[in-house]
């Protein structure tokens, strides 16, 4: 077994089908500190040792990425989870019901929680979730220790929903990225933290607010509650090149557009992200179809999403991509 991969100036790295000798080679650079990245039903993720902190120190290097913004960390078990954070009885009913799942929660670490404080950003909480994902699930027990990882795209880019965005963005920065196909959910995980008094939402995502609420009762935002801190909600994220112009009617000349559902009479997508308007078929196509439009246009227009269901979480993307533009001045 040589140790080429992450000390050696970098190649592009390779890109492995997730066969058994994927995953084996995976695991093997994940334990010597390297950099993988990892299929999940969310998007994919820029995996290290959650335990090494030199290793989550490279994850930010590798993305650009202000490091006082906490990981999430990805355990292959409820055990491994509870072995990292405290959980409360609606912590464990939520794990259970979600995990393997796109929900993230954000709970008391353990005074012995092995996590590096650079991974967790020196806060007293860890972000935990399960992934639904079997490649990404046997690495994480192959290796043994949690998984910390962000989205795997350069800070404040899209986030990639298949291998080849993966390879496009980070490509010349990592070890190895594990191809599981394109992701199923395609907007990243729902983030909770289930406080004692009341549970906040502090990124809507692939779940729906409704479905955890079902076990929360009204979700809080992060600004009306004292006390959680979600450092990491930048707002400029998810940003595509493009200028966006959200709830689009209408097609102003120069303009992709992007359609959710029927079009606008006398409009002719570009793309449309659900013919038949259904959202999570819309969720899991955005970020592809965003990327696409990016390559050949300066100006998207993306029609009307409804603002319900899995429609807060893509609204929440648009809106922190048009933001970037108007910022930037573009
Ligand atoms: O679907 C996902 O969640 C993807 C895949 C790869 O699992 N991961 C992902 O990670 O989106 P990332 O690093 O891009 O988002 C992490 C966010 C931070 O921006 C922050 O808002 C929140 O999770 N977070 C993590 N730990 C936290 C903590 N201890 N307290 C508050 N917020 C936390
Ligand atoms: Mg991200």
């Amino acid at each position: 077994m040589n140790s080429d991969s992450h000390n050696a100036p970098r190649a592009h790295a390779r890109v492995l089908a997730a066969d058994s000798a994927a995953l084996e080679e995976a695991a093997r650079i994940l334990l010597a500190g390297g950099l993988v990245a990892v299929p999940t039903e969310t998007v994919y993720g820029l995996a290290a040792d959650a335990t090494n902190g030199a290793a989550v120190a490279a994850i930010f290097t590798a993305k650009g990425r202000p490091s006082f913004n906490p990981l999430i960390c990805h355990v292959a078990s409820l055990a491994m989870a509870e072995s990292l954070a405290h959980f409360s009885p609606l912590a464990h009913r939520l794990a259970e019901h979600f995990w393997p799942g796109p929900l993230t929660l954000v709970l008391p670490r353990r005074a012995d929680c092995p996590v590096a404080e650079l991974a967790t950003a020196g806060l007293p909480s860890i972000g935990l979730r399960m992934p639904q994902h079997i490649a990404t699930l046997e690495i994480i027990s192959r290796v043994g220790r949690p998984l910390a990882a962000p989205s795997a795209n350069p800070s404040e880019q899209l986030s990639p929903t298949q291998a080849a965005h993966v390879a496009a963005g980070l490509g010349d920065r990592i070890d190895l990225i594990i191809d599981g196909g394109a992701c199923e959910a395609g907007v990243e995980s729902t983030i909770i933290a289930p406080g004692e008094r009341h549970a906040v939402m502090l990124r809507p995502g692939a779940i729906a607010r409704a479905e955890i609420e079902l076990f929360t009762g009204p979700l809080r935002s992060p600004d009306a509650s004292e006390g959680v801190l979600a450092p990491g909600m930048m707002k400029r994220h998810y940003a595509p090149r493009a200028r966006l112009r959200m709830e689009a009617m209408t097609q102003e000349s120069g303009e992709a557009f992007l359609a959710f559902g029927p079009p606008p009479p006398g409009v002719s997508p570009s793309l449309n992200l659900s013919i038949r308007g259904d959202l999570a078929e819309a969720a899991s196509n955005l970020f592809a179809m965003l990327r696409a439009l990016d390559a050949r246009h300066a100006m998207i227009a993306v029609q009307t999403i409804p603002d319900v269901g899995l429609g807060e979480a893509i609204n929440d993307r648009l809106r922190r991509g048009t933001l970037l533009s108007r910022e930037s001045g573009v």
